[in-house]
């Protein structure tokens, strides 16, 4: 049984993941890292976790664990360090390796990548429309993950240049680390746009589409779950035949069928996405809709489904796919 290090295993895509690989049929976690809980027992993160898992290592000592798979769940600079163990399947979580452009970071990430050579060692995957292609997986953002889902199989079918993204997400995305931005005093019965023409996503879903794009994200008040809407204008062919033909054998990604609207309730806490595409006779225009979890495709379940593939597994083993939680 392929076994599993989980670096940064005290944050929520941390603990996301492990969560998944626990109730992976084919999976055995043998490491968990964690630098501020070294030495405590996995309770300590949650008392749902009982004696049968390890106790927590440094991070630098779960990445030497020998684990067959290690899923890298740390913060963007920490990650931009990691040196992948020689044979291992790494799925790195952050936004360290999904640029191809080393000269990108300073500007978008606010750091020099320290290794800039091995970027291009890394595949940026989104299973269903860019499988990964080696060991080392670059997971997508969660923004990216719903912005790409909804517009790369729309490529050349849209005016590039009209592409409007309008994405908000609950506070879960922004991470377990305390802050200002986060704080319940601020988030609660409010809603606000944030980093509008800075936020390091919009490189990467510029990358992955081929052209820039105006994204303006927003933090909405509540614990999980995103929605991306784009505007565009279509020039040609019918948009929906092009996202049922894209997602027709995806287990994962629901395009949703014309008068049904996409929401957060059927996405939370699960690793699917919803695809909803309407149009508005009046501007011309078309509207796409994702909704995804920023923790579940939007991270975890996708990182998931990933190392799933690279170890050439059913793609869906350990998602949340079932279910009709309220
Ligand atoms: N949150 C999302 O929805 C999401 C989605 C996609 C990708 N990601 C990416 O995944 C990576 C991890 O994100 P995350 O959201 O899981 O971050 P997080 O909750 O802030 O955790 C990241 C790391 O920060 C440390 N940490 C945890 N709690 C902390 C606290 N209270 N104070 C200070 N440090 C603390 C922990 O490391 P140590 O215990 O080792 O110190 C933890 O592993 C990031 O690169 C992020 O961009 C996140």
């Amino acid at each position: 049984m392929p076994t599993v290090a989980i670096l940064g295993a005290s944050g929520y895509s941390g603990q996301e993941t492990l969560d998944r690989a626990l109730r992976h049929p084919e999976l055995e976690v043998v490491a968990l890292g964690s630098d501020s809980l070294e030495g405590e027992s996995a309770s300590a993160l949650d008392l749902r976790l009982n004696g049968s898992l390890p106790a927590f290592v440094s991070n630098e000592q779960a990445l030497a664990a020998g684990a067959d798979v290690v899923f890298a769940c740390l913060g963007n600079d920490r990650a931009a360090l990691l040196e992948p163990p020689p044979g291992a399947v790494v799925v790195d979580l952050s936004g360290a390796h999904r640029l191809k452009d080393a000269a990108l970071y300073p500007a978008w990430y606010g750091f020099e990548h320290p290794r800039p050579g091995v970027l291009a060692d890394w595949s940026y995957a989104i299973p269903e429309l860019f499988p990964p292609s080696g060991a080392l997986i670059a997971n997508p953002g969660c923004y990216a993950t719903a912005a790409i889902l909804a517009l790369e199989p729309l490529r050349g079918a849209i005016d590039e240049g009209s592409v409007v993204i309008d994405a908000k997400s609950g506070v879960s995305g922004a991470g377990r680390e305390l802050k200002a931005s986060s704080h319940a005093g601020f988030v609660l019965d409010n809603v606000s746009p944030y980093r509008v023409g800075t936020h390091q996503h919009a490189p990467e879903i510029a990358q992955a589409l081929g052209f820039p794009v105006c994204f303006v994200p927003h933090l909405l008040p509540i614990r999980r779950g995103l929605l991306a809407t784009c505007y565009v204008k279509p020039v040609s062919v019918d948009l929906r035949d092009l996202l049922d033909e894209a997602y027709a054998d995806s287990a994962v990604v629901r395009v949703l069928p014309e008068g049904v609207n996409p929401e957060l309730a059927r996405v939370q806490h699960t690793d699917a996405a919803e695809i909803a595409l309407y149009e508005d006779p009046s501007t011309g225009r078309a509207v796409v809709v994702c909704a995804l979890d920023n923790l579940g495709k939007g991270a975890a379940g996708q990182a998931l489904q990933n190392a799933n593939i690279a170890l050439g597994l059913d793609e869906t083993l350990g998602l949340r796919l079932t279910g009709v939680l309220v």
